[in-house]
């Protein structure tokens, strides 16, 4: 039996992307004579409307079952206003099956490839040398989940509680630590230590663990600091390690000194090898359905996919240096054209990255 692979695609772009990916996984497996498992199930707004649910428990039980997860996108105005809230496609299947897969470490790697040097937000003098950045997040506490969390007082008070326990500080920071030691052995640890409890518990554990990776240097910064040093100098960082929330604000900011929200992967990791792959972008409903949407977000979670669920390094490589070519040759779709270059369709997107991968 080969590892199977459970394919979520999900509202707006999500099927238009998730149809290269497996496309280049199939590329894959011819390649590198394996066999992989497919099995797809509707999660989101789509699933919402089709069974009631944005999580139909047989998608969560082909979850359980399954060695990695394939992820597109959900949500879409079309389900913003479903009540209650926890039935929207966000809160009420994203964050749960993160949740109960237990998948608390989520790496989004933010690098800027040479050739889209010009798409970067910002000016090449900062980002010419090249950026790499690791951002690792923690993904199933903090505020995202702490309780209590609702509104009282007739609706006129509302109640967001953030949580963080020692256990689950450790766990995410030696993922971090971990992932700094096998790059360049720095790893900046973020908080906001000068006002929240959580985040002086979080300072205090990290500097622990710290003790037992004395060849990582660690430094910590503040959030507020962090997010204006992104833009200031943001070759000075490697690998940062945040809570859920700071996570999810510096990832995207970190991803558009890259050029393009369109560019990044992330995996979703628990303690073993199981992953959920998904892209950092959402479901781009303005251009869903048209062929626009850049399919290489979803293309390199397939990567991270291999990498980490599969052990296949090689595979991954393949993947990534395509990737990289179809850059270097030209290719480009709407969002990460800086102008003049000939633009291209998902679907052609996808055909250069395999035609590359011979
Ligand atoms: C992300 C997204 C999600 C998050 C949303 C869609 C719930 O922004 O994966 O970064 O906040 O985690
Ligand atoms: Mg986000």
């Amino acid at each position: 039996m080969g590892k199977l692979i459970a394919v979520l695609p999900g509202d707006g772009i999500g099927p238009e992307i998730v149809e290269q990916a497996l496309r280049v996984l199939h590329k894959v497996e011819e390649a590198f004579e394996t066999k992989f498992d497919y099995e797809e199930a509707l999660i989101g707004g789509v699933a919402f409307d089709e069974t009631g649910h944005p999580l139909p428990p047989e998608t969560l039980s082909l979850c359980k079952r399954a060695d990695a997860i394939l992820f597109g996108a959900v949500g879409g105005p079309k389900w913003d206003q479903i009540q209650p809230p926890t039935l929207r496609p966000e809160l009420g299947a994203l964050l749960p099956l993160r949740k109960e897969l237990g998948l608390f470490a989520n790496l989004r790697p933010a690098r800027l490839y040479p050739a889209l040097a010009g798409s970067s937000a910002l000016k090449s003098d900062l980002v010419g040398g090249g950026l790499d950045i690791l951002v690792v997040r923690e993904l199933i506490g903090g505020i995202y989940f702490g309780e209590p969390k609702g509104r009282t007082d007739n609706g006129t008070r509302a109640v967001d509680t953030c949580v963080y326990t020692q256990g689950e500080i450790e766990r995410i920071a030696r993922v971090g630590f971990e992932a700094a030691r096998k790059r360049s052995k720095r790893l900046c640890s973020v908080d906001k230590a000068n006002v929240l409890e959580t985040s002086r518990l979080w300072r205090e554990m990290v500097t622990r663990i710290g003790s037992e990776y004395p060849d990582v240097e660690l430094t910590h910064i503040l959030v507020d600091n962090c997010a204006m040093q992104l833009v200031r100098n943001p070759a000075q960082f490697d690998v940062i390690v945040t809570e859920n929330l700071f996570g999810d604000i510096l990832s995207d900011e970190a991803s558009m000194l890259t050029g393009s929200l369109g560019m990044l992967p992330s995996a979703s990791l628990g303690t073993g090898t199981f992953g959920l792959y998904e892209p950092i972008h959402g479901s781009a409903p303005d251009i869903a359905g048209q062929n626009k949407a850049n399919p290489l977000a979803t293309i390199l979670s397939a990567a991270m996919m291999l990498r980490h669920s599969f052990a296949m390094e090689d595979a991954a490589k393949c993947v990534e240096s395509a990737v990289e070519m179809a850059l270097a040759k030209g290719a480009r779709t709407a969002d990460i054209a800086s102008g003049g270059e000939e633009i291209v369709g998902t679907k052609v997107m996808g055909d250069i990255v395999i035609r590359e991968m011979n």
